[in-house]
């Protein structure tokens, strides 16, 4: 069974994080999955809408940790790059129906995309530095800029998390749902129902002021990402997450 499942219903197409075991952990094929189906899904005339979600109880307890020790992503060409740079160029409605846990880029992809539902359980953190890291995929930027400087650098500092209220009155979230998936699957019907250029269009509008500003705040995180990564203080972190759950 694939790690990242494809679903199509209509003209929607339901990306699903499928690594229940793992609590959903983003390995290098699931974020090479995750850019194909939407680089796919960016051409498909077919497609008008794309939601993100996932199997089972959680939304994603964020980038593997083996995989950051054993295949850190140091180049710009690493399927993390791939991912990050089709979400920010995704070009039609991208809703996000969380549950669970989303850490680290679990939270990080949401600033990236139009819509994103939640459940009560929702439960979102950034615990970048925690881990001898620093925020990715433009949250540096686009997370002060949601929140506030004082919030985001105290979310970011110290590696709390937030529920699912508290994500609402950010402005990540826009409602809580029992049911997210149904929900989101509810408002990209309606948003397939209407002209799609028009909603190209749109996005791109809304969208144009940050781009090329998230763009840029892109390429300087990943090199001191890069860096962190082989860091002593990132592999005290990895292996003490590791020899936590007795690997
Ligand atoms: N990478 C690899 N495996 C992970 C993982 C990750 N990021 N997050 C969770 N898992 C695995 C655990 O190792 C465990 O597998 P096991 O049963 O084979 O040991 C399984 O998923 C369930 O996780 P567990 O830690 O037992 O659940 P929990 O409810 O006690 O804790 C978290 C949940 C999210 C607090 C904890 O798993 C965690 O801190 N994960 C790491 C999150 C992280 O730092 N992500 C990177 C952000 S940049």
């Amino acid at each position: 069974m694939s790690e990242i499942l494809r679903k199509q219903e209509g003209n929607i197409l339901v990306l699903s994080f499928n690594r229940p075991a793992k609590m959903n952990a983003l390995t290098r094929s699931m974020y090479a999955g995750l850019a194909t189906g939407l680089n796919e899904a960016a051409g498909d005339f077919g497609i008008r809408a794309v939601i993100l979600t996932s199997e089972d109880q959680h939304f994603t307890a964020g980038n593997d940790i083996s995989d950051f020790m054993n295949n850190p992503p140091t180049s710009e060409s690493s399927e993390v790059s791939q991912f990050l740079e089709s979400l920010l160029n995704f070009p039609k409605p991208l809703i996000a129906a969380v549950k669970g846990n989303a850490v680290g880029v679990g939270t990080t992809m949401l600033l990236h995309c139009d819509v994103v539902v939640a459940s009560p359980s929702a439960k979102f953190s950034m615990p970048f530095a925690s881990l001898g890291l620093v925020p990715e995929a433009g949250s540096s930027f686009l997370f002060p800029q949601l929140v506030g400087y004082q919030r985001a650098a105290r979310i970011f500092m110290t590696g709390e998390s937030f529920d699912a209220p508290s994500a609402v009155e950010m402005g990540l979230v826009t409602s809580i749902e029992n049911d997210p998936i149904n929900e989101a699957m509810k408002i990209a019907q309606q948003i397939a129902e209407q002209p799609p250029q028009a909603i190209i269009n749109t996005k791109a509008l809304l969208k144009a002021k940050s781009h090329d500003a998230v763009a840029a705040v892109m390429k300087a995180e990943f090199e001191i990402f890069a860096m962190s990564l082989q860091s002593e203080e990132a592999m005290e972190a990895f292996m003490k997450f590791m020899s936590k759950k007795g690997k």
